[in-house]
Parts: structure tokens; sequence; C-alpha cells
């Protein structure tokens, strides 16, 4: 039993130099150490040794434990400490190595040119509040003097949800909404996305941007109308640029007119961009017509109001010199950064 101990000492030394890894030392301890281990299972014999040997041996084999959990518990602090090490050598952060760059964003010129209009609009005592883009045939439509069966809505067709619900085809319908919930003086600036069932070329898409202007009050007049957008163009396009009202019709307005403004880039000599006229069309507007003032719960006997509708994007590429509406939809990051 001497020579079984001797030798199951110098196995597990030799086994314990070769252990590199905390999983296998453990492995070790188990093996030798443990509750079935070799030791254990040697010392099981201890029954068998004669009264004068069972004490030289019982004391040995207590010095071979103590020699192996020595030896076990000082490999494993040296294991431990490597582990450590690696650890923090893989997970050091270095400082000096270029990080991946985040580009900052920027407004969409959509934006840029909105933030511009809310502005001007906001300098001449306009609130400026929203309508849903998911609208009812009712304020699209009925409301704004456009029955069923209307020709007008031929050229406004656009995505309907069922029969009585539809994706608002212009913003005209906050007209409406806003005249419901307030009273007059009214002075209201709407923006928002619109849509039609147009096909897509440089100058059309099924969504747009709209930016209605509503004003109720008493006695306004023709004159106030051309007064206000006379003021907008010159802020927006620059103080020599001049506007013209050309007779027009639409149901919601009467009389109605579509407001040009003379063109920025050739200043009314006539250029490509002006189709050579020296005007660019860029809204329709007129008085609110007194069905719809009382649709909206308004007396025009005491009332009036005028209104007005403009394209954003329209506006947005004129003043950028952008030729296709397509870009400002697309989200190509080389147009957008130009910005
Ligand atoms: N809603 C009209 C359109 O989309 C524009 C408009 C608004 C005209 C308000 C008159 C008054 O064409």
């Amino acid at each position: 039993m001497k020579d079984q101990l001797v030798t199951l000492h110098r196995n597990a030394l030799d086994e314990l130099q070769g252990i590199n890894d905390l999983e296998s030392l453990d492995q070790f301890r188990v093996k030798y150490l443990g509750k079935k281990g070799e030791l254990t299972l040697l010392l099981r014999g201890m029954g068998s040794l004669s009264p004068e040997e069972r004490p030289v041996i019982g004391q040995m084999a207590n010095e071979v434990r103590s020699n192996i959990e020595a030896l076990l518990e000082q490999k494993k602090r040296e294991l431990e400490k490597i582990a450590l090490e690696n650890r923090l050598k893989e997970e050091t952060i270095d400082v000096t190595v270029s990080r991946k760059k985040f580009e900052r964003g920027r407004l969409h010129p959509l934006n840029i040119v909105l933030n511009e209009i809310k502005d001007i609009f906001h300098g001449m005592g306009f609130d400026i509040v929203d309508g849903p883009e998911v609208e009812l045939d009712y304020y699209n439509f009925e409301a704004l003097n456009i029955p069923k069966n209307h020709p007008a809505r031929d050229t406004q067709d656009t995505f309907y949800i069922n029969e009585n619900i539809l994706l608002r085809t212009h913003t005209s319908p906050v007209q409406i909404r806003t005249m419901e919930n307030r009273k007059p003086p009214i002075r209201i600036l709407t923006p928002g996305r619109v849509y039609r069932s147009d096909d897509v070329d440089a100058t059309h898409s099924p969504i747009f941007h709209q930016i209605e202007g509503l004003v109720v009050d008493k006695n306004i007049t023709m004159g106030d109308l051309r007064g206000v957008l006379d003021i907008f163009a010159k802020k927006m396009f620059g103080e020599e640029t001049k506007t013209q009202f050309r007779p027009h019709h639409f149901p919601f307005t009467e009389p109605s007119a579509e407001v040009d403004v003379s063109c920025a880039i050739c200043k009314g000599k006539g250029c490509r961009v002006c189709s050579y006229t020296g005007w660019i069309e860029i809204l329709g507007a007129g008085m609110v017509h007194p069905k719809v003032l009382r649709y909206g719960g308004i007396d025009p006997e005491i009332y009036s109001g005028f209104a007005f509708g403009m394209g954003l994007d329209r506006i947005t590429n004129l003043k950028f010199g952008i030729d296709d509406i397509r870009l400002l939809f697309e989200n190509d990051i080389r147009f957008l950064q130009q910005f």
C-alpha cells in the first residue's frame, strides 16, 4: 500500500505539471481527491492493514493529500492569473484606433423650405395646424363643395380605403376641420402630405406635399389675400419678386385664382425654368365659397375668408434649382448631402 501511495503521488505530480487550464485542473482534482477519487479509493483498503501499519500509512496518506492539495491550489492561482491577464489583453480598448465614422444628419430640403415658409406665416400671425392624411370623403370632397360625380373628382383621383375613407388629395379638408373647431378670427397654415393616383415622372409623384392657408374673419377681401401672398413671395423668393393672379376655378373658392411668381432665375425675362413665360405658378387660391363656410359652421353673412394651397415640392425645387421631383423621395445620400 505504501508503494501504491508513492506511485499515486508521483503520477499525480506528473499529471499536474502538464495541466494548462482550469477545466483540466478541476478534472484532476476530482480524479485524485474526489469522493470517488484514486486517493479515497486507496484509503478504503486501510481496514485490511495491521494496527501497527495503519497510523504510518494514515499519516503518509495525509501528507500525500495535503501536498497534492497545496500544489493544486498553487497551480489554480497561476492559471487564474494567466486567464485574467489574457482577458485584460483581449478587452483592452485601443483609444488610438480610429472609430467608425458617424455622419451627422441634416434636414431634408423639403423641411428646410417648410420651416422657412412656416416662419414667414408665423410672422403674419398664422398658427400651424395638422390634419389626418387618411381622410373621410366628406372632408376631402363633400364639404368642399365637390359632390359625388363632380368632375373635379377626376383630376384628384386618389387611393380609397373604402367608399368613405381615402388618402387626402389636398390639404383643403383641414379648412373644414379647423372651422368646425375654431371661431373666427381664424388664421392657420396647415402643411402635410397629400396623395394622388398619378404616375411617377419628373413632375409627378403619387405622394407630395401641400401647404394650405386659411383666414376667416369679418371683412376679409381679395385684397387681403393679395397682400398676404405678395409678402410671402417677396420673403420667399426675394424682394424684387412680383405676383400675378390668373382667374381660375376651384369648387371651394369663389372667385378663384392661380397665382404665379415672377421667375427668380431670369427675373421675368423668360428662361427654360419658366418655359419662357417669365412666370412660375406656385399655388391656387380664392375667397372661401359661402357653402364651404356653412359646412364649417360659419355664417357667410357675417364672415368671409380666403384660402390658398401651395405645392411644397414645387417651391422646394424652385428654391434649390432641383429639376426632378423624384429626387425628393429617393433618399439618395449624395443628393441629400448637398443641403
Ligand atoms: N386644394 C387645391 C388643390 O389642391 C388648392 C387650393 C387650396 C385652391 C385652397 C384654392 C384654395 O389644387
